[in-house]
């Protein structure tokens, strides 16, 4: 039913965070796949994201409270449906899809170097929407890389792009 709102951008969200993993706390990167997200606001510039709470980076985010939004173009397809599918509490999702870190300027996190522009957020709010929380990001620094033709979701394994 709420696929009839695609297509849908496609972003790469990548996380830093500090969980407890069989009693051992440790510093976690990871990268997660994401179609419901929104710019909110010029002035402060806004930024929101929709996350399932069941996902690891939920964990991560909440401790954390910053992330980065990775716009990314249509050739890291495959790339958006490992990291859309795949748990970062399992695997190191940067080395298994091939995807470059690069140290975030503003915030403690990291982003993804093949992006074509990114957003560095701070969470300065989040609200329970039902099974996801919605997190209010404070765009703490916006940078446009490229104009390759972004990636936009249909549903399934299925992809698109603009003309
Ligand atoms: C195309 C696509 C779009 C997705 N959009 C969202 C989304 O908007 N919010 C969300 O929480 N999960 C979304 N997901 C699911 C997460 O990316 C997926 O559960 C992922 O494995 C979570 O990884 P993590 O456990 O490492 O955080 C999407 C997956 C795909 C393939």
């Amino acid at each position: 039913m709420l696929d009839l709102a695609n297509p849908r951008q496609v972003i790469l969200v990548s996380t830093r965070g500090s969980v407890e993993l069989m009693g051992k706390r440790v510093t976690k990167d990871n990268i997660f796949t994401l179609s419901w997200h929104s710019p909110l606001s010029f002035d402060p510039e806004l930024y929101g994201i929709s996350v399932g709470k069941g996902r690891f980076s939920y964990r991560l985010i909440k401790e954390s409270k910053v992330f980065a939004v990775n716009f990314v173009p249509h050739e890291l397809r495959e790339q958006a449906l490992y990291c859309g599918r795949a748990s970062g509490m399992s695997v190191d999702k940067f080395k298994e899809a091939k995807l470059t870190k690069e140290e975030c300027d503003s915030i403690d996190c990291c982003r993804i170097k093949e992006s074509s522009a990114y957003l560095e957020c701070e969470v300065i709010d989040e609200f329970e929407v039902g099974d996801h929380v919605f997190f209010v990001g404070k765009v703490l620094k916006n940078v446009v890389k490229d104009d390759k033709k972004r990636l936009f979701y249909i549903g399934g394994n299925h992809f698109t792009s603009t003309i």
